[in-house]
């Protein structure tokens, strides 16, 4: 096998123990940022890449992936509010321009890095109903009926993102809530101009909209897709925010809005109880934190996998020369792949809501524990995820939405909040408005049965009421010498792992401006299923043969993610990103 690898190019050897990785035919080298990215990758992508520049403002930045959502931040940012304002207008906004995955119908997470020192940590992820139960998406047989936690009010979690919202912005923010609501309203009420982007995620679920009158009569125009230019305006959304303008919180959790939900849960087999609105609450927490080549990440700790799996990927990766060997080099796709098979085993199996479950954080980050992961690695060849322990594993869906802020006062927020799958279950109570998440589907349906996208999970994640589902979130400050470095964050399900970690390294590692490190193309790997899935335009011929031959195997997906990142810029300022895979999206600031 050796000999096979050197065959393939005569440019070097990086020498690995006895073994070493022969370097894949360079083409000639392409300089960003000042550093050489690794050449191999085809020249149509690394042409394109080395093009992308990020937009620049002075003082303060909003980027997320939609461009109406982006400008209610920049004018809250404007009019004199900091991040948290400015997040919490963002986060309402995108619950209308942004349905499939914006949402008031769902939860998600909210990390800063405060100009004061504090770094923060806003759980506000959906809990399972009072009377769900372990075995409530099997059948009587035992069997997993997939549908039940995706597409029925089966799969609906407990809203959280009203209360997260509204606790964030009344503990850190300086404006009214019916200041930061104000421009929600108004972009459901008057409407928004539909953009490509927009249109083509609706179009993912537009025959799910023709099947229920009160979805189609808003998401479909007189029964017909909507089209690019076309205005789309939400009445019942607009009179639902209003509410929350006029009575805040209470009026989502106690009120009619509550009821509409109760309601159409019970009218339609779901489990959702008024006491469940009740008794709904969001928590404070510590944010997840590690050090990585003088960078500080703060990030989402249990319920979510996310910080604490980036965290451990990163630490196993810290002794390798990654920039030396390059981007999408076959060295540091090895190293990156076992790191991540391993972070994921121990992901899968023991991780699930604090509040249920001890999560053993400090053990999994603790030095004995990633060098012990790291002696398995064996230098040029794959590890079977068979022979990694560890419970069992999956995939999660490919939504959700991230968005990242930082004020001019150096205040820096990441917030990522979903609703599980593209339009959630595809269902809105009543004349609400909003979609409700199917969240559930994030918990063990049955240990060792994959889900829906192949989930494949252990009991500490099983369903118990009032629990809150294992999420992969992962809203992200990195810090450098205490001061906001860069805020990343992504949508992808489990994928959000790797394309945060990805997002770091490409800064970090590879020296891309954070334009390049978002669009840059993407691996992933997660345990099981034991492949490594590759957006197309990463991997050279030679790059993939090399590693086939050292037992991996690729499956090519066309894109996932979309990091909508801030990088501040040493040279003063910051530079944001939206990601290339969300054309609809808009990094904007002053
Ligand atoms: N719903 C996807 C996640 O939370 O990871």
């Amino acid at each position: 096998m050796m000999r096979a690898w050197l065959a393939l190019g005569s440019l070097g050897l990086m020498s690995m123990g006895s073994l070493a990785w022969a370097d894949a035919p360079a083409a000639k080298d392409v300089q960003v940022s000042g550093r050489a990215l690794d050449s191999t990758a085809p020249p149509t992508t690394l042409a394109q890449l080395a093009k992308d520049v990020p937009v620049h403002a002075p003082h303060a930045m909003v980027v997320s992936d939609q461009h109406y959502a982006t400008e209610v931040g920049v004018r809250i940012l404007r009019a004199g509010g900091n991040a948290i304002d400015a997040a919490v207008a963002v986060g309402y906004a995108q619950a209308v321009v942004n349905p499939c995955c914006g949402n008031i119908g769902g939860g998600g997470y909210l990390v800063a890095h405060m100009a004061d020192g504090r770094n923060l940590f806003l759980d506000f992820r959906e809990k399972a109903p009072l009377k769900a139960t372990p075995t409530m998406f099997q059948d009587g047989q035992g069997r997993v009926m997939p549908d039940r936690s995706t597409l029925s009010y089966l799969g609906t979690g407990v809203p959280g993102t009203v209360m997260g919202l509204n606790e964030a912005l009344q503990r850190y923010g300086t404006m009214k809530l019916a200041q930061v609501i104000q421009p929600a309203i108004d972009l459901a009420r008057n409407g928004f101009v539909l953009q490509q982007g927009d249109v083509n995620i609706f179009n993912r679920r537009v025959k799910d909209f023709a099947k229920e009158p009160n979805v189609a009569a808003i998401f479909l125009n007189h029964g017909q897709p909507w089209q690019v230019g076309e205005t789309l305006r939400q009445p019942e959304l607009a009179r639902t925010l209003e509410s929350i303008r006029d009575g805040g919180s209470k009026a989502f959790y106690h009120g009619p809005i509550a009821q509409a939900v109760v309601k159409a849960s019970q009218a339609n087999g779901g489990l959702l109880s008024l006491r469940d609105f009740a008794d709904y609450t969001v928590q404070w927490d510590s944010p997840v934190q590690c050090d990585y080549h003088g960078y500080h990440l703060v990030s989402a700790p249990p319920p979510s996998s996310g910080g604490v799996t980036v965290c451990e990927i990163l630490l196993q990766l810290q002794p390798y020369p990654l920039a030396k060997w390059g981007y999408a080099s076959a060295q540091a796709i090895h190293y990156q792949v076992e790191a991540e098979r391993r972070a994921f085993a121990d992901r899968n199996s023991v991780l699930g809501d604090p509040a249920f479950v001890h999560n053993p954080i400090a053990e999994l980050l603790s030095p004995a524990h990633i060098a012990k992961l790291q002696s398995t690695i064996q230098p040029v060849k794959a590890t079977p995820s068979s022979e990694i322990k560890g419970d069992l594993d999956g995939s999660e869906g490919t939504n959700t939405t991230h968005y990242s802020v930082v004020d001019a006062k150096g205040n820096a927020v990441g917030v990522t909040y979903t609703i599980n799958f593209l339009f959630g279950t595809g269902h809105i109570a009543g004349d609400t408005g909003f979609f409700l998440n199917d969240e559930m589907d994030d918990f063990t349906s049955k240990p060792g049965v994959p889900n829906a996208f192949g989930l494949v999970q252990g009991k500490a994640n099983q369903v118990e009421p009032g629990k809150r589902p294992l999420s992969s979130m992962t809203p992200t400050v990195v810090l450098k010498n205490g001061k906001v470095f860069m805020v990343t964050g992504s949508p992808g399900g489990s994928t959000i792992i790797s394309t945060v970690l990805q997002s770091i390294l490409n800064v970090t590692q590879y020296g891309m401006n954070v334009q390049q490190a978002v669009n840059a193309p993407r691996m992933h790997h997660q345990w099981y299923p034991d492949q490594v899935n590759v957006e197309p335009g990463l991997l050279t011929p030679q790059v993939q043969q090399q590693l086939e031959q050292a037992g991996y195997r690729f499956h090519t997906v066309n894109s996932w993610g979309a990091d909508e990142a801030i990088l501040v810029d040493p040279s003063g300022g910051l530079d944001g990103a939206n990601d290339r895979r969300r054309p609809a999206g808009l990094a904007a600031g002053y």
